[in-house]
């Protein structure tokens, strides 16, 4: 497919009376979405969405506005205000890609020999990765949470334990397993989707002695491993979630 922006669509008729967006990678994904936003349809999840969860700076600042527990978090544009922010922070410390996922170039920062070294690095990178996002690491048993959420409803959960990589993404090992969504999750995990916009979408939590936190919200959710775990169909809340936007 091509497009000539600005053009008008021809006769002006859809293709669809909504769009579910699958694409996995964020730029292609918040690109399109842009394109067929503009040409008039309704697209799952919607480009200000996309956009807020695809960065994570913008989900920290989404979710802080909104008053939801996040980890203390600093953002740098240079190694030596990075390493300043990290020296008030304290280590361990993580430093993430604002745009990424899969946990692809997060390094957990030891000490500040360390976070030099890597900071080095980065300056030989795309200036993407020059946008520093340093946060606590955040002191957890060897997992964190998942709620899908889709519309206002929080359909299931799994734990992801990981216990040989910091990371517990199930695209690099982590191991999923159901988790009970209790009162206080379904009140945070609803409350976090809000604050970025709602729509289908996975709240990603820590537990933490002083509670839970919200430290991520994914926006074009995978699901394999939690069907297979909690037996939940998730297809079909998408499904219903979709036809009842398409009615409206
Ligand atoms: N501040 C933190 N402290 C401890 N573990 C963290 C922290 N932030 C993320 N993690 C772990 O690292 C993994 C990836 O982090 P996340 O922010 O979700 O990035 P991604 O978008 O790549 O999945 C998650 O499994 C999470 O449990
Ligand atoms: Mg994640």
């Amino acid at each position: 497919m091509f497009f000539e922006l600005g053009a008008r669509e021809r006769g002006g008729e859809k293709f669809a009376d909504i769009i579910l967006q699958r694409c996995v990678s964020y730029f292609r994904n918040l690109h399109l979405t842009a394109l067929l936003e503009k040409r008039g349809y309704t697209v799952v999840n919607p480009y200000k969405v996309t956009q807020l969860c695809g960065n994570k700076l913008l989900t920290t600042l989404a979710l802080t506005k909104a008053k939801i527990p996040t980890p203390k978090t600093y953002v740098a544009f240079t190694k030596e205000s990075a390493l300043e922010a990290l020296d008030k922070m304290g280590y361990p410390a993580m430093l993430k890609p604002v745009v990424g996922s899969w946990g692809r170039l997060i390094i957990p920062l030891k000490d500040r020999e360390t976070a030099g070294a890597v900071l080095e690095e980065r300056e030989y990178m795309f200036p993407l990765y020059q946008v520093y996002y340093l946060q606590e690491m955040v002191k957890r048993p060897p997992r964190d949470i998942r709620v899908f959420v889709i519309g206002d409803e929080a359909v299931t959960g799994i734990y992801r334990y990981s216990f040989l990589d910091i990371k517990t993404n199930i695209a690099r090992g982590g191991k999923a397993e159901p988790c009970r969504i209790t009162p206080e999750l379904q009140e945070l995990s609803l409350k976090a989707a809000e604050a970025v916009g709602s729509g289908i979408l996975g709240v990603d939590m820590m537990e933490t002695d002083e509670g839970i936190v919200v430290h991520e919200i994914n926006h074009t959710i995978e699901f394999q491993a939690t069907a297979t775990v909690t037996k939940v169909n998730i297809p079909k809340y998408i499904v219903g979630y979709l036809l009842r936007k398409a009615r409206k």
